[in-house]
């Protein structure tokens, strides 16, 4: 059953367990929290899990920033730095690491070449401490599904993204059609907690994140909000087809509001 994001708030999130955060608009704070005891073994587990599929899609996603990528590129929830790592390798100019769990980035920093242009930030998505128009790329491998209020990170990108600048996501979409409804719901909801938990010892913490792919918006919606943030946008299933990539291309300046603002 998807959980109702309309619903109130659990009293004391820590205390709640994971899974049912999942779409919980109130979440951020524990998922932070969670991210941050995953961080010693998370490379492991993604590894094991994707059969090493996940390094495939990153670089795919890598490519389709074409030269956006050897600017200043902002890598949007960054975690380990997978692929601020591959950036640098790729001779971006500089590469804003930002995710609001300092533990993941702590845990990534060993990947990085003494002396790398990038700077690492801990910051939530929903707010980049980024100026406008500032940066000619971004890249986010993995991570909206989880930021609550998404609309608001992707209102940011559009704010700190340069006009003509390339907008790379890799996720995982609410599946629609029976055949990817049941892959992805077998794997998920057996695999992924079972390896996961195994690896990680964070059992929970692996069923929020399955559970968290049912809650997520689908391909179609999340494409639709993007280009009514201003950009030309085209998505894509990766190969197989769990894992989909979105690319857009921010259109000439706009003014963005989100929801609540006046
Ligand atoms: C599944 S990991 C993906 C990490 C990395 N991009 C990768 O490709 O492996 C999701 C990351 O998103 C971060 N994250 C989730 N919600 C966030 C938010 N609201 N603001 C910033 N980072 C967030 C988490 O801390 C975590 O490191």
């Amino acid at each position: 059953m998807r959980p109702d994001p309309t619903a109130a708030p659990p009293a004391g999130l820590a205390a709640e367990r994971l899974p049912a955060l999942a779409g919980h608009p109130e979440r951020a704070p524990r998922v932070q929290e969670m991210f941050d005891q995953l961080a010693p073994r998370y490379d492991l587990a993604n590894r094991l899990l994707s059969l090493g599929l996940d390094q495939w899609w990153r670089r795919q996603a890598l490519d389709a920033l074409k030269d956006s990528g050897r600017g200043e590129v902002l890598d949007l929830c960054a975690g380990t730095l997978d692929l601020t790592a591959a950036l640098v390798r790729r001779g971006a100019r500089h590469v804003h690491a930002v995710d609001f769990s300092p533990q993941m980035l702590q845990a990534g920093r060993p990947k990085l070449p003494p002396g790398a242009p990038v700077s690492i930030t801990t910051a939530d998505a929903r707010e980049l401490p980024l100026p406008d128009q500032s940066v000619d790329g971004i890249i986010c491998g993995f991570g909206l599904r989880n930021v609550p209020e998404v609309h608001r990170a992707m209102a940011e990108c559009a704010r700190v993204l340069r006009p003509g600048g390339r907008l790379v996501v890799l996720d995982f979409f609410q599946p629609v059609g029976p055949t990817s409804r049941l892959l992805q719901g077998t794997y998920n909801r057996l695999i992924v907690p079972a390896v996961g938990g195994l690896v990680t010892g964070f059992r929970d913490a692996y069923a929020y994140l399955a559970g968290s792919i049912d809650a997520f918006m689908t391909r179609a919606a999340f494409e639709e909000m993007t280009a009514g943030l201003g950009f030309a946008v085209r998505g894509r299933e990766m190969l197989p087809p769990v894992a989909s990539m979105i690319v857009g291309i921010r259109q000439e300046a706009t003014v963005v509001r989100v929801e609540g603002e006046a």
